[in-house]
């Protein structure tokens, strides 16, 4: 099974992976998460453009995930969560895909309005390491600012600012929507009520993912 995740800043990709990735046995692959974890190897320019929510080049992100792909545990399927980002990307992700006899099976279009984005965004902590996420309001941690798990301090993204949100969804808008009509036209896109609870958002991945 081959999934996309599309959908703005703050939608809910990286939460509903974790519980789509324990469901279906599938491996995360998410391009903002791997780029953060390489950020002290990247170039100034690409950090840059990140912390000021713009895109980093087609280049560098097919590169990571084009390698993270080739993991043994990637056999048996993944969710590709901010990757394809552009219409650049989708058409190099549908080359390398047909070069190993594979397709993409279904991309879920994470639909919600703008104005609900900006709470969710400034209300996330996340645990680095793990990739786990929280919310002060809609996921809480157990103690404020420490990871449930692990007992680790949690961060806030540098990114995670309202004034960059306004950047990254510029970016969303002009970029990564073209994605959908791209993917559409294959008729391969449903879309998913994204602006209800995390469990009910997870009920509607699972009936679609199930028909
Ligand atoms: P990336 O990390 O992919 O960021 P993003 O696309 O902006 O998405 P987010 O991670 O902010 O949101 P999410 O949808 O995962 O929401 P989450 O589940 O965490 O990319 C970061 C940067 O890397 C990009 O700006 C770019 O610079 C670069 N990059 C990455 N990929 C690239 C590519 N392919 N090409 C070029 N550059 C690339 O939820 C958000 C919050 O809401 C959490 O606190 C959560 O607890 C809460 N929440 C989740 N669901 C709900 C719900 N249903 N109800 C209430 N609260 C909820
Ligand atoms: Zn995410």
């Amino acid at each position: 099974l081959i999934l996309i995740l599309v959908g703005p800043p703050g939608s809910g990709k990286g939460t509903q992976s974790s519980m789509i990735k324990d469901e279906y046995c599938l491996c995360h692959l998410a391009t903002g998460d791997m780029l953060r974890a390489a950020k002290a190897t990247l170039g100034v320019k690409e950090k840059e453009v990140m912390d000021k929510g713009g895109f980093v080049s087609d280049d560098c992100v097919i590169g990571i995930i084009e390698e993270a792909m080739k993991k043994p545990s990637c056999k048996k399927g993944f969710i590709l969560d901010g990757f394809p980002r552009s219409v650049v990307q989708a058409e190099k992700l549908n080359e390398i895909l047909a070069r190993q006899g594979t397709k993409i099976d279904e991309v879920l279009n994470f639909v919600i309005d703008d104005a609900i984005l900006e709470e969710r965004i400034t209300g996330r902590w996340t645990h680095p390491s793990s990739g786990r996420i929280y919310h002060t309001k809609y996921a809480p941690p157990k103690v404020h600012g420490v990871d449930d798990i692990t007992g680790e301090p949690l961060i806030q993204r540098d990114d995670d600012t309202a004034i960059v949100l306004k950047s990254r969804l510029e970016a969303y808008h002009k970029q990564t929507e073209p994605v959908i009509d791209y993917y559409a036209k294959k008729g391969v896109v449903a879309n998913i009520h994204a602006d209800k609870l995390p469990k009910d958002v997870s009920a509607e991945v699972k009936k679609v993912l199930s028909l």
